[in-house]
């Protein structure tokens, strides 16, 4: 049977550096990697990876399941990578009056209704005899209760109600396709855009490659069986609070 892994949001610097590694896994026979563009500059050439194009819009989200039908394989790894904290006209808030509906929605359509989109319309091709492990990034500020400073309210609000999706998914996935295992990830403060303008405060040694952060999620998710009980894990493979 042929082993397939899927990354969505293939254009972040940790999607790359995902596709970049799971070619070099023997074990997986086929890649696709899903994104805005046809070609993210983070991940190498690879004969084993198929790009797919989506505007994230339902209507392609529809389109590329079309592409992944049953029968081409079997699905052993999703990673949805979709995740924005700040854009040219966005800023994280820092109290109450920087607070903006619209961008508010964006943020919350990009971190949490693309991820779950993705996720509910993937589901149906998930059900198999092959363990399948199921990541999406999410953020430690995205815990209730480890909120300690405050600030970033969109960014929060977004990845505390994807914690929740995920939560409430795991649960039915857990019933309807036993051989899923569903995670939120929080990948640490990584190199990337995303962190870019908030990287002069993370202490030494904190600041992540993406090549680190793809290595160690893709370790945690070979450690990870349908029936392991936790959820929500970091890039040391240690739980994270809800
Ligand atoms: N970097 C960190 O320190 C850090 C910390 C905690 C959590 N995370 C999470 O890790 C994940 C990956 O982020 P990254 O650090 O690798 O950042 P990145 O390189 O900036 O990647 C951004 C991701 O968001 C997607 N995206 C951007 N704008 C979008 C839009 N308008 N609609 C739909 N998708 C959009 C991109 O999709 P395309 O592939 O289609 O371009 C890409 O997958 C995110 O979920 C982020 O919240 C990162």
């Amino acid at each position: 049977m042929v082993n397939i892994a899927i990354v969505i949001g293939a254009g972040s610097s940790i999607g790359g550096s995902l596709i970049n590694e799971l070619a070099r896994d023997e074990s997986v026979d086929r890649i696709v990697a899903v994104g805005r563009t046809a070609y993210p500059e983070h991940a190498e050439h690879s004969d084993k990876v198929s790009y797919l194009r989506s505007d994230y819009s339902e209507e392609s989200i529809s389109a590329v399941c079309t592409e992944l039908e049953p029968g081409k394989g079997s699905i052993t790894r999703l990673i949805i990578c979709n995740g924005i904290l700040h854009t040219d006209e966005i800023s994280p808030e820092k109290r109450l009056e920087d607070i903006s509906a619209s961008s508010m929605r964006e943020i919350l359509n990009v971190n949490t209704v693309i991820p779950l989109l993705w996720l509910a319309k993937l589901a149906p091709l998930l059900k198999s005899k092959s363990t399948c492990r199921v990541a999406i990034l999410s953020a430690r500020v995205g815990s209730i209760e480890d909120n300690r400073t405050g600030g970033w309210y969109s960014y929060r609000a977004s990845k505390a109600a994807l914690n929740m999706l995920i939560k409430t998914a795991a649960i039915e996935l857990r019933r309807r396709a036993p051989n899923v295992k569903l995670i939120a990830f929080h990948p640490g403060t990584t190199d990337t855009r995303l962190s870019k303008p908030f990287q002069r405060s993370v202490p030494e040694g904190k600041l992540f490659t993406p090549e680190f952060v793809a290595k160690a999620l893709l370790g945690l998710l070979r450690t990870l069986e349908p029936d392991t009980e936790q959820e929500f894990f970091d890039w040391d493979g240690q739980p994270v609070p809800w």
